[in-house]
């Protein structure tokens, strides 16, 4: 029978701190800061003083430790969320499509309150709301940000083909036709 070393990669663990929604041998660490994210939410002066007075504060973190960016493989990692606002906007991810607009994912709560907001290019909408042990599933063709409306982290794994691939620049472009705000003391999507 033939053999296929080259194929076969070895399987590994990695350990997730589930309290405080780290992995702490990740091989990636990406830090989203404030500055990171202009452009993005509606009250631009805001922003900008949450930078300055702010030293330019951890918006979130993705933990990753890569796979093959081929099919077949599950790309897998730990997105965390800080908990804050910009003027009265709750603190999100810039969000995306997937590259390969086909590929769907899903998303596991671990810890804290928020929203999983998506849409499609055609301008549907829709929100799930998250909080521990909700999963949410994006299908393919929907481009998703999460929000946290809480006070503390909002932690989720997230599972998608590996080949997926990120595209920012269409969200970037086109932004959500949703935001969520805190209005008199209660969240809000606008
Ligand atoms: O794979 C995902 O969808 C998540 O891990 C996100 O990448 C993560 O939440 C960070 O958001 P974004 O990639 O939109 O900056
Ligand atoms: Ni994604």
């Amino acid at each position: 029978m033939t053999a296929l070393p080259t194929l076969v990669m070895d399987p590994f663990s990695i350990k997730l701190d589930l309290e405080e929604g780290v992995m702490h041998d990740a091989k990636n660490h990406l830090v989203r800061c404030a500055s990171d994210m202009r452009g993005y939410y509606v009250d631009k002066a805001a922003l900008e003083e949450l930078i300055a007075e702010g030293n330019d504060p951890v918006h979130y973190e993705v933990f990753e430790t890569p796979v093959p960016q081929a099919y077949g493989h599950l790309m897998y990692c730990v997105s965390r969320l800080h908990p804050g606002k910009v003027g009265d906007e709750f603190f999100m991810t810039k969000g995306h499509y997937h590259s390969i607009v086909g590929t769907a994912e899903v998303y596991l709560c671990l810890r804290g309150e928020g929203y999983m907001l998506m849409k499609t290019s055609e301008g549907r909408c829709k929100s799930e709301p998250m909080s521990r042990g909700k999963m949410v599933y994006v299908p393919p063709c929907w481009a998703h940000r999460s929000i946290n409306t809480g006070r503390e982290p909002l932690v989720s794994f997230c599972v998608y083909p590996a080949e997926a691939g990120h595209n920012y620049g269409d969200i970037a472009q086109e932004g959500f036709p949703r935001r969520i705000f805190e209005r008199k003391g209660q969240c809000v999507i606008e």
